[in-house]
């Protein structure tokens, strides 16, 4: 891709998550959570699945006192205060497109008397400038990656981790039959990748110690996701920010299908960095 669409890019993704997080704001619940959620029984609330699905990331990294981890694409940060309440690291430091989450995330921290463990960066996860070289023990990247330049992203992650640091992905992609149709289709498809591409991305720098398929725990909120989206609609002004919500509903929807017929998948990935 050229450097012109990668901005355009960018921006794009920058303003559809500055809109989700200013709808949430607007009802009162600025510390949300944007993931599809892990569902394992019925009739469990959306918010309790999107809880579980951090649990289930965090605890595949196992984070340990005086490890320092790295949470790129935090959302509103809701994650990572949940994160410094059940885990005991010394520092996370957060990369995040989207301004307005920063600042949320921030605030929230400072509110908390979280701040000084929980450091939210405006930058992208393709560059962690504000990391040096193997200073990192563990990364965590929830329902992201696919918005990423991938292979950018793994270098930037294999050189801010230490040597068998984990990285773990709750990550989104296409199965590796649709490889050839997915390299020459539109940017964001091309961002999201298939299971075969991604894995050849970043094995030079990573042994995979996991790759658990989550499609059937990921698939109700998935769904879900597109009900409460278009049960809410009424709730958003007309403008852009209604604009981004009808998007969401779309592209949600075609993610479940995706997911029912197991053309996309999606999974839980333990890396760790050779
Ligand atoms: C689907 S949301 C997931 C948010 C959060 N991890 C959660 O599960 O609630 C995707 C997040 O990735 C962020 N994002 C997208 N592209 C990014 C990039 N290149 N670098 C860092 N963050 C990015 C968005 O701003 C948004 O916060």
């Amino acid at each position: 891709m050229n450097a012109n669409a990668d901005q355009r890019l960018e921006q794009l993704l920058s303003e559809q998550y500055d809109a989700f997080q200013a709808i949430h704001e607007s009802w009162g619940q600025g510390e949300t959570y944007f993931n599809w959620g892990y569902q394992t029984a019925l009739h469990q609330p959306l918010a309790a699945t999107r809880e579980r699905l951090v649990c289930e990331v965090f605890r595949a990294l196992g984070p340990g006192p005086g490890d320092r981890i790295i949470d790129v694409g935090f959302g509103s940060g809701a994650q990572d205060l949940w994160a410094a309440r059940h885990h005991d690291f010394a520092e996370l430091i957060g990369f995040n497109i989207s301004a307005r989450q920063v600042q949320e995330a921030r605030r929230r921290a400072a509110e908390l008397g979280l701040d000084g463990r929980l450091r939210f960066h405006h930058q992208p996860a393709e560059d962690m400038a504000a990391l040096a070289d193997a200073s990192a023990d563990g990364l965590v990247a929830i329902e992201c990656a696919p918005h990423f330049d991938r292979p950018r992203f793994y270098k930037e992650a294999a050189r801010v981790l230490r040597p068998g640091a984990r990285m773990v992905l709750a990550d989104i992609c296409f199965c590796a039959a649709l490889s050839p149709a997915i390299r020459s289709g539109p940017p964001p498809l091309r961002r999201m990748g298939t299971i075969r591409d991604n894995q050849a991305s970043w094995s030079p720098w990573f042994v995979t110690r996991e790759l658990r398929n989550i499609n059937w725990q990921t698939l109700p909120g998935c769904q879900r996701t597109v009900f409460a989206v278009l049960r809410s609609l009424a709730r958003v002004d007309a403008g852009p920010h209604r604009r981004h919500w009808v998007e969401l509903a779309k592209t949600s929807q075609i993610m479940s299908i995706g997911l029912l017929v197991r053309a996309i998948r999606y999974d839980l990935i333990v890396l760790e960095r050779r």
